[in-house]
This record gives structure tokens, C-alpha cells and sequence, in this order.
């Protein structure tokens, strides 16, 4: 068998952007995995190969391309049921990403569940994405939007959410496994366990989890769960919700159109079976055939076996930026509790200065506030810089990156 180090050793190999180099010839060190992963060749063959021999569309017609193209598009949904231990492939919709996954539960099953005086609660550490559609929601329902705050460790207040059950009015609590800032790792069934003793409903934003750790959906106990396919090694523009079918059975439709009906007459119209309900127009077919394979690429390395790889490399990162003059490290030090997330602030150097003076080195990370505003003011920053992992990073890159900020400190003469 492989041993760990040589697995991760030969991955780069597969990613043909990681062979380029930028700016003044630097060779490409990329840590903003948080915001997209790069795509390997199996990846990338294999939505050429869609275009290229079975493109048709789905669901629709008898011929053999149709049938092709259905059976490759019908594939990735079985793919993600096995990835995510999901036992109904039924409760798998196709989306667009993990913001269109968030938008569809708040309009569709908001509209038919959420009342006046109800409410709903995020965290004071999500994405814009898992605050913006329970602030459209709940105001069009005249529902409130209540917060879980976070303590200076970077972990929620799970006191808060006790206090907001105790009303009675709360309706749905939403929350990220992983945060995007922050990388703290939430304790989902904690709170899982707290809402359904209260009849109260979750729904986890697993953007930052699915792609860095073993997820069990069934075990978790949510009753929705939302991820992209970008930042697990698949395409842009493809993404998976996944809803309890005893919960999905209750929505309204979120798009209307074709095949998510079953028959349309001048004023009324019945739906489709799931998940087709849910799926209107013709879907991101060749995507959803490159998600199926990055979940193959992702299933032959072996969730855990990726989990211990940026265990290692976040330990790494946090000793090594601990030790640079004047870094200031956001959220846990407990490893266990931490996905392969890094953000830091460098003295009083602006990390939008940071990102632009280690561009020059070939260094790519985000700087700014992560779509994640709430959390900036709870840190009472304006920014941060963010270094994010991925199989195919190593402790080089990290070196680089801990080398790059002398560069800073003699520009700013720290
Ligand atoms: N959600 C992505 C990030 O955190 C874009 O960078």
C-alpha cells in the first residue's frame, strides 16, 4: 500500500495549473482553497469527455445520447448518496452552489413554514451566504433572525442557543460545520441533538466541511444540508441540498418551468417526483458529471486520510506564522476543533498590502472580510489575510509563505 506522504507527494502531479508559474516567474503557491480548489486532470477530462461524446439533454428524449447523458448525470447523484452515507437518493437537488442550496430552503420551505413572531437562527461566524437569505426570509415572513454569538476561542456560545429555544418561536437553526474565517470545526450535534428535543429543525452549511473530512449526513441528524462542488476539486456552478424527505414533502417548489412538473394545465400545474420537483430547467449537466468524478478522486485518497494530511499542515502553519513578530493568529489552536484554515493579521500592515506584496512571491491568499461581515465585527477588524489547505499543499508552501512576510516587514519596516 501507499504510504500516506508519497499519495500526497504524487497528487500534484494531476493538477496541471499547479505546474505554472506567475507574476515575475514565481512558481504558483496556492493557499485559498477556502474560496475554490484547483481541478485535477480526471476532473477536467471528464466533463471534456461529456462534450465531447455524450452531450444530450437529460430526462427527456429516447435516443442514445439522452440515455447516456441521464445515466452519467443520474450517476453523480448516486456517488454523493454513497459519499455522504445518504440512504434516499430522492432527498439529493442538484443546485448551483451552496448559496443557491441556503436561497432555496429560505424561499421555498420559509415561505410555507415561517409565520409572524417565528424565528430563526444563524451564527455570529457564517457566510453572508448562510445570513442574507434568513434576513430576506424572515422580514418577508415577519419572522425575527436571531444570532448564536462566538466566544474569543473562536467557538460558538452554545449557551445562546439554549436561551433562544427556551422562547418557543424558534423555528429553524442554520450554522457552517466548518467556518470560512476562522476554520473552527462546530459542534453539529451538540446542537442537532439541543434542536430536535425542541421540535426545532437544522440546516448545516457544509461549504467548508464536505470537501475536508469524512461526512456522515444520516448520523449528523440535520434535517438540511447544503455543499459546492468548487471547493471539493469539481466545477464552478454545481452544488448539492440535500433534505430530510419527510421535511422536502412540505416545501413548495423554488424555480418553476420544465421537468419539475408532472402536468401543466391553463391555470394549474401538478409536480414531479423528487428531487425533480426541485430541479427546474435543463440542469448543469456536464458539472454534475464533474463533481461525480472529483467525489471518485476524493473516495480512491480517502476522506480521513485528507483530514490528517491538513491536520498536519494547519499544526505547521500555526507554529511556524506563531513565531513571526507581530502575527496575530484568529480562532482556536486546538487542532481537533480546526479545519485547514489560517487567517492572521501581520502588525498594522492592511491585509489587502499582505496579499498584494506575496502575489509578487507567486503566493496566492485572500485578504478582506471572507463574505463574512458579522464575524469582522465581532473581531472588530475590518480584515483579515486568510492561508487555506488542500491535498495538494505542502509544508514548502507554507515556508514560502512564512518567508514572503519578511518581505512585508521590510516594506513596512516593521
Ligand atoms: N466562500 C468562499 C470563501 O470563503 C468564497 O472564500
Amino acid at each position: 500500500m501507499q504510504s500516506t506522504e508519497s499519495l500526497f507527494e504524487n497528487i500534484r502531479n494531476d493538477f496541471p495549473i499547479l505546474k505554472r508559474t506567475v507574476r515575475d516567474n514565481k512558481p504558483l503557491v496556492y493557499l485559498d482553497n477556502a474560496s475554490t480548489t484547483q481541478k485535477p486532470n480526471q476532473v477536467i477530462d471528464s466533463i471534456a469527455d461529456y462534450y465531447q461524446n455524450h452531450n444530450a439533454n437529460i430526462h427527456r428524449a429516447v435516443y442514445a445520447l439522452a440515455e447516456e447523458a441521464t445515466e452519467a448525470y443520474e450517476a453523480t447523484r448516486d456517488k454523493i448518496a454513497n459519499f455522504l452515507n445518504i440512504k434516499n437518493r430522492q432527498e439529493i437537488i442538484f443546485v448551483r452552489g451552496t448559496t443557491e442550496a441556503i436561497n432555496l430552503v429560505a424561499y421555498a420551505w420559509g415561505r410555507t413554514h415561517l409565520k409572524e413572531g417565528d424565528a430563526v437562527v444563524t451564527t455570529e461566524y457564517e457566510h453572508h451566504s448562510n445570513i442574507v437569505p434568513w434576513q430576506l426570509a424572515t422580514r418577508a415572513n415577519h419572522a425575527k433572525l436571531e444570532y448564536i454569538g462566538m466566544d474569543d476561542n473562536g467557538e460558538l456560545i452554545l449557551d445562546d442557543l439554549d436561551k433562544h429555544l427556551a422562547t418557543g418561536k424558534v423555528k429553524l437553526v442554520t450554522f457552517s460545520l466548518v467556518s470560512n474565517v476562522l476554520g473552527t470545526i462546530t459542534d453539529a450535534k451538540g446542537i442537532i441533538e439541543k434542536c430536535r428535543a425542541a421540535g426545532v429543525l437544522t440546516l448545516i452549511d457544509g461549504a467548508q466541511a464536505v470537501p475536508h473530512m469524512k461526512v456522515d449526513v444520516e448520523d449528523l441528524g440535520c434535517d438540511f444540508f447544503a455543499f459546492s462542488g468548487h471547493k471539493m476539486l469539481g466545477p464552478t456552478g454545481i452544488g448539492v441540498l440535500w433534505v430530510k424527505k419527510s421535511v422536502l414533502e412540505t416545501m413548495s417548489p423554488f424555480h418553476g418551468g420544465g421537468d419539475m412538473i408532472r402536468e401543466v394545465h391553463k391555470y394549474e400545474t401538478t409536480w414531479n417526483d423528487l428531487p425533480y420537483k426541485f430541479e427546474a430547467g435543463t440542469p448543469n449537466i456536464a458539472d454534475v458529471v464533474g463533481l461525480g468524478s472529483a467525489v471518485d478522486y476524493l473516495t480512491k485518497i480517502g476522506m480521513d486520510n485528507v483530514r490528517e494530511h491538513e491536520i498536519e499542515l494547519t499544526k505547521y502553519a500555526i507554529e511556524k506564522l506563531s513565531a513571526v513578530k507581530g502575527l496575530h493568529i484568529y480562532g482556536t489552536k486546538d487542532i481537533s476543533k480546526r479545519g485547514g484554515v489560517v487567517s492572521f493579521n501581520f502588525a498594522d500592515v492592511h491585509p489587502h498590502d499582505v496579499a498584494q506584496i506575496i502575489d509578487e512571491e507567486g503566493i496566492a491568499v485572500r485578504s478582506g472580510h471572507h463574505c463574512a461581515q458579522v464575524l469582522m465585527e465581532r473581531l472588530d477588524v475590518a480584515a483579515t489575510s486568510r492561508a487555506s489547505f488542500y491535498i495538494y499543499n505542502t509544508r514548502q508552501d507554507i515556508d514560502i509563505l512564512v518567508n514572503s512576510l519578511n518581505t512585508v516587514a521590510k516594506v513596512f519596516k516593521l
